[in-house]
């Protein structure tokens, strides 16, 4: 049965933590893949989700500053992997599915936001390529691990950023003219798309899979912006002072544990959380909440196949 894109009366809000939506959860003998889970709001999830006693697998595109990073959390293995490289994430995906282990969380939260036009593998955009594709290949490759635990939690990190593009079907690739803030927006409307078709075709199966919008939270994905530009969004003032209240990290990671593990979530799946809870559809401008464009299951199906023929890869 299709989730309601309704809230659910969580009673974790926007300053819940990781480890405040995890208390009183034991994870030990669970296994947890987190992407980009060496830094910013992935670090902290790493941190929380290995606290509460899971193995928790990061793999990285920068292997020696993933290590550093994760020194000191029991736990935790490193692996290689470049989301742009459509070989790279064959490589790690066959390397995982060689150890034999089931997976029972995998955390989609590596991205890259408004860089510069940057073009990888045949000429793909890399926001999309790697926020969406590189994320779409991977799930799809290990979903024999996703499905033999007793069925995964797959988590999509998106971002209130989606409302800024639906996907762009007769340019997904900006050959008509590239810009960075529309590039963000459609790859995170497809962040939200994939866990919408994702669940439809996982629930059987028992993988349910939730995308999410983390709030604001300053970290290194904000390094593509120079400080007059985020000034001029009203983030900070000239001397670098926020004017806009920022989650901390650990608030910040809290939706996307929440949406990996809370017992709230069982049976549910395919929708857009925000703030610990399940969002509402808005078309209002500034207001929280998913764009209606973002949950169509029409759309996420026509993604889906869009998506597997770029990448060569689909569900068995
Ligand atoms: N921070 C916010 O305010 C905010 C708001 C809305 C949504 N989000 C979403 O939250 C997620 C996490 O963001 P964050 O704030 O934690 O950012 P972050 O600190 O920059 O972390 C992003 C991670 O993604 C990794 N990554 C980037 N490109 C990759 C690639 N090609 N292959 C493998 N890994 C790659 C980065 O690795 P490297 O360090 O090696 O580049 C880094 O570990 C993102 O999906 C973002 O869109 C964040």
């Amino acid at each position: 049965m299709t989730t309601p894109q309704h809230k659910i009366g969580s009673g974790f809000g926007a300053t819940s933590t990781a480890d405040e939506v995890l208390a009183g959860i034991d994870l030990t003998g669970r296994l947890a893949i987190v992407t980009g889970g060496y830094s910013g709001i992935g670090l902290e999830t790493t941190r929380a989700l290995a606290k509460a006693g899971a193995h928790v697998v990061v793999p990285a595109r920068r292997a020696a500053s993933a290590r550093e990073a994760v020194a000191g959390i029991p736990n935790v293995e490193v692996d290689e992997l470049d989301l742009g490289d459509l070989d790279s994430v064959r490589a790690f995906a066959d390397r995982f599915l060689a150890t034999g282990r089931d997976i029972d969380i995998m955390i989609d939260s590596a991205g890259v936001m408004a860089c510069p036009e940057t073009r990888v593998g045949p000429g793909w955009e890399a926001q999309f390529a790697t926020n969406h594709l590189g994320h779409f290949a991977l799930v799809t490759r290990l979903w024999p691990r996703l499905v033999t635990g007793g069925g995964a939690r797959v988590v999509s990190v998106s971002s209130a950023g989606h409302r800024r593009s639906d996907i762009r079907w007769d340019d997904l690739t900006f050959a008509r003219g590239y810009d960075k803030w529309e590039a963000y927006g459609q790859a995170k409307t497809a962040n939200v798309l994939f866990a919408v078709e994702l669940d439809r075709r996982g629930r059987d199966a028992g993988v349910r899979a939730f995308s999410l919008h983390p709030g604001g939270i300053m970290t290194p994905l904000q390094r593509h912006l120079v400080r007059a530009e985020m000034v001029e969004r009203g983030w900070i003032d000239e001397d670098g002072t926020p004017l806009v209240e920022f989650k901390t990290p650990e608030q910040g990671a809290a939706t996307q544990v929440w949406a990996a593990t809370a017992p709230q979530l069982a049976g549910l799946g395919g929708v857009f959380l925000e703030d610990c809870e399940i969002a509402e559809v808005t078309t209002a401008d500034d207001a929280p909440g998913v764009r209606p464009y973002a949950v169509d299951p029409a759309s996420a199906a026509r993604l889906w196949t869009v998506s597997a023929e770029l990448t060569g890869v689909d569900l068995p």
